[in-house]
């Protein structure tokens, strides 16, 4: 049996991004687009993040954040509100054994003591139950802010500092980010963004600083493994330099 070239496959030489990031973008123009209502919109959506997950696994990208629920998504519609919530719990209990049998960790970022009892619960039994997963880290940034995150990293410093535990001439970069909400995981490589639009709108502030950012503009449900190889084939093109000289030209 003959393997399907692929984007990636035809390319002499890939990197493939260790962490990638998306800004799930364009489900409400994707059902309006079609005249249907946006909750149709985020049905799909959650499909496309199914392909994803499988896509990204596949290609070796060892971890991979979404973001599914913004910190500012609460002024939508109570009804629009309602219908994400009901899409998170549905794609938990439904794919989760999925998610567990593919290797994949499940992890999330994100404001959790405002949310239903019921959605922590099963965003933690999802942690729980993969906790010991090693093919792919899925970082699900849920009622997730960017500031926010920053903000609740400085209050915990700040309980340190007051405490005596820490000294304020040990506080730089490498500590504070040692505050914020995984502090475990590699910044993003690459975040990519889909639907058009061109800004981070307070998604992984403090990491993205030296991410290489793509934006595309189909609608996230229609983004599919040619879509995540795509940007990936982009990112290999590109010529980190982390604020120093070129790796590749010395310049
Ligand atoms: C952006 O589309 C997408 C979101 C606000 C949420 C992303 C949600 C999903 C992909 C489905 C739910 C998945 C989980 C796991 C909860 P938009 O509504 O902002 O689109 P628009 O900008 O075209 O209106």
């Amino acid at each position: 049996m003959s393997v399907p070239e692929t984007i990636l496959s035809a390319m002499a030489e890939v990197e493939v991004p260790r962490h990638v990031a998306i800004i799930m973008d364009g489900n409400g123009r994707w059902a309006a687009s079609r005249g249907l209502p946006r909750v149709e919109g985020h049905r799909r959506g959650v499909e496309a993040l199914r392909r994803t997950v499988r896509a990204a696994g596949d290609i070796g990208v060892g971890i991979l954040t979404i973001f599914s629920f913004s910190a500012e998504n609460w002024s939508r519609p109570a009804s629009e509100i309602r219908d994400l919530m009901g899409l998170l719990r549905r794609f938990i209990r439904n794919d989760l054994a999925d998610l567990h049998k593919n290797g994949i960790r499940v992890r999330v970022i994100g404001e959790r003591d405002t949310l239903d009892p019921d959605v922590r619960n099963l965003l933690e039994e999802a942690e729980e139950l993969t906790r010991d997963n090693e093919r792919l880290t899925l970082v699900v940034a849920f009622n997730y802010g960017g500031r926010q995150e920053i903000a609740a990293a400085a209050k915990r410093l700040a309980e340190e500092v007051a405490s005596g535990r820490l000294e304020p001439a040990a506080v730089n970069a490498d500590t504070f980010a040692g505050f914020l909400a995984a502090p475990d995981l590699p910044d993003p490589d690459l975040i990519i963004r889909t639907s058009g639009e061109q800004r981070l709108s307070n998604f992984l502030l403090w990491q993205a600083a030296y991410s290489e950012l793509v934006f595309i503009s189909t609608y996230w449900p229609d983004f599919d493994r040619a879509a995540l190889e795509s940007a990936i084939a982009e990112y290999s093109k590109r010529d980190r330099r982390f604020g120093g000289l070129s790796a590749r030209t010395g310049a």
